[in-house]
């Protein structure tokens, strides 16, 4: 029984400061604030780690600066056993949800938005749960949203063997897209056909502009999903078709990127095609962030529209939950050295209780 206003003790990973994961990450016991309005504590059975983790640890993350001591991770699942003022209906509801300002996610407990928790079916495991939201609910808001993915059209996804680019990839298969894939080793091909796509490109060693091209004809693609940015982005403006969308998802190949000047108009104006930029973070206000902040975020009404339309897609095979991992906690820091090096596909679950 939870006690109102009472803090629980959590097991937990601690950036104890700004690095290394391997070096600065420590196991620690911590308290967990009882949670505020719209927010929910989450007894966490699973979570999935993120690249942007690894951004957040060594302070290179300018949207969210953190200064150490923190607990990293930006996803959870489990059962919400206290709600905050605004939350009360998700009380006992197993949910997958996005902890407050995308850290606290790596311990037993966590606090989340509420805005973000969507409920779970229960046919999914803990384990397929923890590893749908941002691949999924990205590869909705992305393919669906922004760049308007038609049937027959042709998709590229860039690091299609990625945690969001595995969702992009079976998302767009999903949709009636033909997927171009390009990952950056031959596993990685293999996987990345695995899941569906049509043609598998190494872009670390293959000219993938050259590909593509030949793959349409002559034409280029209609939608980039691009989460890796700089050089690769620029080189994926050569092979966007007529009236493409390139999705800005992301900057796995440096994350300042988000701040430099590494784009010209020129290729899109001449070139006849858009730039679409795609943000997953579901909020409670959308007008309030739009008035404090100047961001254009979804709301909490068009998650859930989405997430049921995934849960279905994941209940009749179009998607899946692209786990190849399952870790303990305790394996976490070495788990993100691994994804820091690219040695990972998909996405890495941690079983809290292992
Ligand atoms: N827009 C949004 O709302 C949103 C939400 C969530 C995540 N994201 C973005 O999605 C991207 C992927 O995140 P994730 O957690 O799913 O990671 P991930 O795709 O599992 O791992 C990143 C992959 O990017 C590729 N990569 C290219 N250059 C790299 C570099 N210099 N260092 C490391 N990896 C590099 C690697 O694949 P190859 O070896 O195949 O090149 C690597 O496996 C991130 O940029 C993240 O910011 C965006």
């Amino acid at each position: 029984m939870t006690t109102v206003g009472a803090t629980v003790k959590a097991r937990a990973w601690v950036a104890t400061s700004l690095g290394d994961p391997t070096a600065v990450m420590e196991r620690r016991d911590v308290d967990v604030a009882y949670p505020g309005p719209n927010q929910i504590r989450v007894a966490v059975d699973a979570f999935c780690l993120n690249l942007n983790d690894i951004d957040i640890i060594r302070g290179r993350y300018l949207t969210l600066p953190l200064e150490p001591p923190f607990v990293p991770g930006m996803e959870s699942v489990g059962t919400v056993e206290a709600a905050g003022p605004g939350a009360e209906h998700l009380l006992g509801q197993r949910v997958v949800g996005i902890p407050s300002l995308a850290h606290g996610g790596y311990a037993s407990y966590a606090l989340v938005d509420a805005a973000t928790a969507m409920e779970l079916p229960s046919w999914l495991s803990d384990t397929d749960a923890a590893a749908i939201h941002y691949p999924f609910h990205l590869g909705w808001l992305a393919l669906n949203e922004r760049a308007r993915l038609q049937p027959g059209e042709t998709l590229l996804v860039h690091a299609a063997a990625g945690g969001t680019g595995s969702g992009a990839l079976q998302m767009g298969k999903a949709m009636g897209a033909r997927v171009i894939a390009t990952a950056g080793s031959d596993e990685k091909l293999d996987y990345c056909r695995s899941l569906g796509a049509d043609l598998a490109v190494n872009y670390r060693t293959e000219d993938f502009v050259a590909a593509a091209m030949d793959f349409t004809y002559g034409h280029g693609v209609d939608v980039a999903f691009d989460a890796v940015g700089g050089d690769v982005t620029v080189e994926t403006f050569k092979c966007m078709g007529f009236n493409g969308r390139h999705l800005i998802a992301g900057w796995s190949q440096d994350i300042q990127l988000e701040d430099a000047h590494y784009l010209t108009p020129r290729a899109m104006a001449y070139g006849n095609f858009s730039l679409c930029g795609v943000c997953l973070v579901y909020v409670s206000d959308p007008l309030g962030v739009r008035r404090t902040l100047g961001f254009n975020w979804p709301g909490r009404s068009e998650g859930q529209q989405a997430h049921r339309r995934i849960l279905e897609m994941v209940r009749t095979g179009q998607l899946r939950p692209a786990v190849t991992r399952e870790l303990t906690f305790d394996a976490i820091p070495a788990a993100l050295e691994d994804m820091e090096q690219r040695r990972t596909m998909g996405r890495l679950v941690v079983r809290v209780g292992s």
